[in-house]
C-alpha cells in the first residue's frame, strides 16, 4: 500500500471572467502511482494542473509538496520541487533544436551548455523510454507526435519527480501510446516518478491508472480506485449520461469521382519530399481513412490539398478540374473544408475572439453584410448558432480563442468547418482532445456528411475512428499510401503494424 503523499491539492479555486474553472478542489498524488484526471472539455483539467506546475495561480487553496506547503511564482519554482508538466499546446521554441528545447531555461547547464553531453543524455532517455528522437532536428520541423515527445524528455532531463502529462496520447499512434504507458508503468514501479495522467480515451485510463478523479464544471465528482471500473459509470459521472456508441459505419452507394491524386510529391518545410507519389481517388459521398503517426507526410498531403503548400510532383484533380496550384481562397470557394493538425497554428488566431474566427473566411460573403458594413447582429446570430450546435463553452462570443479550452478550441475549428457547405472535407484528426461525447457528435456529423454526398480524407492515428468511420482505409507511412483496402477487410492489427513500417511489403 502505498502511503506517502507526493503532492496535495486542498481547496483549489480559481475563477477566470465569467467562469469558475476550479472550485474548491482536493486532489492527491501518492508516490509511484499513475492518477488519471478525467472529465468533459472545459472540466478545469489543465487549469488545476496548471497551478500545480506554476503557470497559475490559485484565487484560494493550498499546493503542498512532499508534505510542505509551497506557493509557486513560476513554473521554475516548481520545476525546483521536482514537478514538470507536459501540456496540452507545445511551449517549443519553434527556431531551434531539440537539444537547445531540452536545455533552454535549465540552470545547471550553465551558461554555455555542451551539447554533445546533453545529447547524449538525451539519447539514453530517448532509448529507454521509447521516445524517438533526431536531437539536431529544428522544432519547426517536428510533426506533433514529435514534439510531444521532446516535451516529455524536456520534463524527465529535468529529473522531474511528478511528472504531469495532459492528454499525452492524442497525437501517438496506437503502438507509441502502448509504449508511452509501458515506459509510465516502469518509471513509476520503482517509485521515483509520479504521474498525473489526464486523458479522454477511457481504455487508455483504465489501462495506465491507479486511481481516477473525475472532474465536472470545475468540481471534484468522483474519486476512486481503478479497480473493474465501468467505462458506461465513468461516462455517467463525466458528462452526467451514459453515452451511447450510436455510431456505426453505413453502406451507400458510391458516387462520381470527386478528388484524383496523381502522383503527388510535396516538401516539407526542409525541402525534403514528405509526400512521395501518392495516388488515388476518392468519390462523392466516400470517407477514406488514412491512418499513420503524425509525422508521415498527412500534415503537408492535407496542407497541399487545401492550398497552403505547393506540390513539386503530381496532379490534383477536383470535380473534373485540375487543382493542383489552388490558394486557400480559392479551396474554401471550392467547398473544400480543412481541420488542420494544429488549428491555433494554421486556421484559428488566437488573440481574436470566437466570433471574429467563426467568420474568418466567410466575412467576405454578403450574409454578414448590410450596405456594405460588417452587420454585428447577424454575425452573432451566427456564431451563437454554431457555439450552441457543437456545444463550445465560452462565457460569450468575445472571449478570445486562446483562453479557450483544449477541447473546445477544437470544437470551434470543427464548427466552422462543418458547417460550411462542403463538398469536399480534408480532417486531420477530427476528435483529437473531444470528450468522449463530443468525439460520438462528430463522427456522427461526419457519417451524415458523407451520406449527403461530401468526400471526406479522414486523416488520424485513432484506429477506432478510422474503422468506424471510412469506406477505404490506407496507411501513410514515409511519404507514401500503403494497403489501401475496403475498411471490412482490414484487420486493426495489421494497419497498426503498418503505421510503425512493418509488413510494409506486402
Ligand atoms: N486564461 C483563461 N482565460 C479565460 N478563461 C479560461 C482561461 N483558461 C481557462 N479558461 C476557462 O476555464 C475553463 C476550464 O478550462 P480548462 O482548460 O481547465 O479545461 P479542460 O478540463 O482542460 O478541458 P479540455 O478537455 O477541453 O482540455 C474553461 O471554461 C476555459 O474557457
Ligand atoms: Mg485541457
Amino acid at each position: 500500500m502505498r502511503s506517502d503523499t507526493v503532492v496535495e491539492l486542498k481547496g483549489i479555486t480559481k475563477a477566470f471572467p465569467g467562469v469558475v474553472a476550479n472550485k474548491d478542489i482536493d486532489f492527491e498524488l501518492n508516490r509511484g502511482e499513475v492518477h488519471a484526471l478525467l472529465g468533459e472539455n472545459g472540466a478545469g483539467k489543465t487549469t488545476l494542473m496548471n497551478i500545480l506546475s506554476g503557470l497559475l495561480r490559485p484565487d484560494d487553496g493550498e499546493i503542498r509538496i512532499f508534505g510542505k506547503p509551497v506557493s509557486f511564482r513560476s513554473p521554475r519554482e516548481a520545476i525546483s520541487l521536482g514537478i514538470g508538466m507536459v501540456h496540452q499546446q507545445f511551449l517549443l521554441v519553434p527556431s531551434l533544436s531539440v537539444v537547445e528545447n531540452i536545455v533552454l531555461g535549465h540552470k545547471e547547464e550553465g551558461f554555455i551548455p555542451n551539447l554533445r553531453n546533453v545529447e547524449k543524455k538525451i539519447k539514453t532517455l530517448s532509448e529507454n523510454y521509447n521516445l524517438e528522437i533526431e536531437p539536431r532536428a529544428k522544432v519547426w520541423q517536428l510533426s506533433a507526435g514529435e514534439k510531444q515527445r521532446v516535451e516529455i524528455l524536456k520534463a524527465l532531463y529535468r529529473e522531474a519527480q511528478v511528472l504531469i502529462l495532459d492528454e499525452p496520447t492524442s497525437v501517438l499512434a496506437p503502438q507509441e501510446a502502448e509504449g508511452l504507458i509501458n515506459a509510465l508503468r516502469e518509471m513509476t514501479s520503482e517509485g521515483h516518478l509520479s504521474v498525473v495522467f489526464v486523458s479522454h480515451k477511457l481504455p487508455e485510463v483504465t489501462a495506465v491508472s491507479d486511481r481516477i478523479t473525475v472532474l465536472r464544471r470545475g468540481r471534484v465528482v468522483a474519486a476512486m480506485e481503478n479497480d473493474n471500473v465501468d467505462y458506461a459509470v465513468l461516462s455517467n459521472v463525466m458528462v452526467g449520461r451514459e453515452l451511447q456508441k450510436s455510431v456505426s459505419p453505413r453502406r451507400r452507394e458510391k458516387g462520381g469521382i470527386l478528388l484524383e491524386v496523381e502522383d503527388l510529391v510535396v516538401p516539407d518545410d526542409r525541402g525534403v519530399p514528405a509526400v512521395d507519389g501518392v495516388s488515388f481517388t476518392l468519390s462523392e459521398g466516400e470517407i477514406l481513412g488514412i491512418a499513420g503517426v503524425a509525422g508521415n507526410g498527412q500534415k503537408e498531403l492535407g496542407e497541399a490539398l487545401i492550398g497552403l503548400r505547393s506540390a513539386t510532383r503530381g496532379r490534383v484533380i477536383f470535380c473534373g478540374k485540375e487543382i493542383t496550384d489552388i490558394t486557400p481562397r480559392q479551396a474554401i470557394e471550392k467547398k473544400i473544408g480543412f481541420i488542420p493538425e494544429e488549428p491555433l497554428t494554421i486556421g484559428l488566431a488566437g488573440g481574436l475572439s470566437v466570433a471574429d474566427n467563426l467568420i474568418l473566411d466567410t466575412y467576405r460573403s454578403s450574409r454578414f453584410l448590410r450596405k456594405g458594413l460588417l452587420d454585428y447582429n447577424k454575425i452573432e446570430g451566427f456564431s451563437r448558432g454554431i457555439v450552441d450546435t457543437h456545444g463550445i463553452k465560452t462565457p460569450d462570443l468575445g472571449l478570445q480563442v486562446g483562453h479557450l479550452s483544449g477541447g473546445n478550441v477544437q470544437r470551434l475549428i470543427l464548427g466552422r468547418e462543418l458547417s460550411r457547405d462542403l463538398k469536399l472535407l480534408v480532417a486531420n484528426h477530427p476528435t483529437k482532445g473531444l470528450d468522449v461525447g463530443a468525439a460520438d457528435f462528430v463522427w456522427e456529423k461526419l457519417i451524415s456528411l458523407g451520406e449527403e454526398g461530401v468526400g471526406i480524407i479522414l486523416i488520424s492515428e485513432d484506429l477506432e475512428e478510422i474503422q468506424t468511420l471510412s469506406n477505404r482505409i490506407a496507411v501513410m507511412y514515409e511519404g507514401e499510401l500503403v494497403g489501401v483496402e475496403e475498411s471490412g477487410r482490414v484487420d486493426r492489427k495489421k494497419i497498426g503494424l503498418l503505421m510503425m513500417g512493418v509488413g510494409k511489403e506486402e
